[in-house]
């Protein structure tokens, strides 16, 4: 089925509609109904198969280009057709900047957000290879050997076999190439590998390899360590156990190195734990929060809540004129990190406390805060009526929302905007180059 795509909307997803009539008349939307196909560009004469049809909409699989966009350039990556890790590698960086640029306002206009959103701008000049964190699965191959693999992006459930990724530095790349060698070479019952994540420090090279199994053990542990200290930048490796393969519950082993690894954004260092969130494009997360901070403008003397802190670094980053910075967060490694963090920058006016969120404003004295500014950077899911409600309750000066998911920021402005904290301004950043995701930091005030 032929289909030309009209434009981006939201997930990477190309917008085409279907035709009934031959040969393929522009796009004429009282054709049909909508469909939805992903790994294509604007201008894209594409055939199709349905797949996932509803009454009003459908989704579609390229099962080849007809006729390529003028603007489609081919994606550096020979894993992009299948992998699920990369949207938009066939769209050159300007015009990723662009259609995203478009989505935002799209996305704001429909939730009826009465702002006009500043111009999208580039977390870093790095669109490949920025990633800090990347996690992989292994494959096992039926001739018994592994290979690295990440989720397909037309079937999530099955595994595509990826020999490096454009996402992750260079060093990672070598990282898998020389484990997947030796484990190959080396060790005989691979079975309980299921996935291994590196994480990096991109402003001090310092590495952290976690390789987790569904067993209790490591087959060749001593071998692994061994080869995978020949990257000298490996500065901590642990082994994790998941017997019900899930991300909840892991228990974590480290049989090399140092339990944690540093990262430094600005002029401070971050020491982060297996365990804590961090953001996952470092080169990014500077200009993430400057936004944050010529947003905020604090004033000498005031105080700042920051909420869902992870290991603390926005409150430290925009600790220097406070008063007193209040961070909040659940994960106890994180907050522990967070205090680390605080004595490691030599900062005298920040505390840290473990708490869920909601928990930590039912029990906040509400007058202290009147003049404060209220940052928030809660999960993709976004905050819950229960947390706006209290939040409003504190009538704070100013609420600095910092989001990664545009649908729940916009949720959450309706939401906010019923207790009559307004949307002032709204700055979007893009610090996931090549996927869909967009980040964006607002300011609400009264
Ligand atoms: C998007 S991260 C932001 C972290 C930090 N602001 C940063 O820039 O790195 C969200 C953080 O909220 C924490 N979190 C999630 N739910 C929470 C809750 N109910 N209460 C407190 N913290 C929570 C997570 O552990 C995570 O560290």
């Amino acid at each position: 089925m032929k289909v030309l795509i009209e434009k981006m909307v939201f997930a990477g997803i190309g917008l085409a509609h279907l035709d009934y009539g031959e040969p393929l008349r522009g796009h004429d939307k009282s054709k049909g109904k909508a469909v939805f196909v992903k790994k294509v560009v604007p201008g894209d004469v594409v055939d199709i198969r349905l797949i996932n049809e509803k009454k009003d909409f459908t989704f579609g699989v390229v099962k080849k280009i007809i006729k390529p966009s003028l603007t489609r350039i081919d994606p550096p990556c020979p894993h992009f057709d299948k992998c699920g890790g990369c949207d938009h590698q066939n769209i050159s960086y300007d015009n990723q900047l662009k259609y995203k640029d478009e989505i935002f306002k799209e996305v704001l206009s429909r939730a009826k957000i009465d702002v006009s959103p500043e111009t999208i701008i580039p977390g870093s000049d790095h669109p490949f290879f920025y990633r800090n964190s990347i996690r992989f699965f292994f494959l096992h191959k039926q001739d018994g050997s592994v290979a690295f693999a990440r989720h397909r992006y037309d079937r999530p459930s099955e595994l595509v076999e990826i020999n490096s990724c454009f996402l992750q530095s260079e060093v990672s790349n070598k990282i898998l190439k020389s484990l997947k060698e030796h484990i190959n070479n080396k060790i005989e019952h691979k079975s309980g590998l299921w996935q291994i994540k590196i994480r990096e420090g991109k402003g001090t090279g310092e590495f952290m390899v976690e390789i987790i199994t569904s067993g209790e053990t490591l087959e060749g542990k001593e071998g692994i360590v061994e080869v995978l200290k020949d990257t000298p930048d490996i500065k901590s490796i642990y082994h994790t156990v998941t017997p019900s393969k899930s991300l909840i519950n892991l228990r974590r082993n480290l049989i090399y190195g140092s339990p944690i690894i540093h990262e430094k954004i600005g002029h401070f260092t971050f020491q982060i734990s297996p365990q804590s969130f961090f953001q996952t494009n470092s080169l990014g997360v500077k200009t993430l929060y400057d936004v944050v901070k010529s947003m905020a403008e604090i004033k000498i003397g005031e105080r700042v809540l920051d909420l869902y802190c992870g290991t603390g670094s926005i409150g430290i980053y925009l600790s220097t004129l406070a008063k007193e910075v209040v961070g909040v967060e659940s994960v106890p490694e994180a907050v522990r990190d967070a205090n680390d963090n605080s004595k490691l920058n030599k900062i005298p006016n920040i505390k840290f406390i473990r708490d869920d969120v909601l928990n930590y404003l039912f029990s906040l004295k509400t007058s202290n805060y009147k003049l404060a500014t209220v940052i928030v950077d809660p999960p993709r899911a976004g905050l819950t009526p229960e947390i706006i409600d209290k939040l409003s309750t504190i009538n704070c000066k100013q609420i600095i929302y910092v989001s990664c998911n545009p649908s729940t920021f916009a949720r959450d402005i309706k939401l906010f905007e019923k207790k009559k904290y307004i949307l002032r301004k709204v700055q979007p950043i893009d610090m996931f180059p090549q996927t869909h995701h967009i980040e964006c930091v607002g300011l609400l005030t009264k």
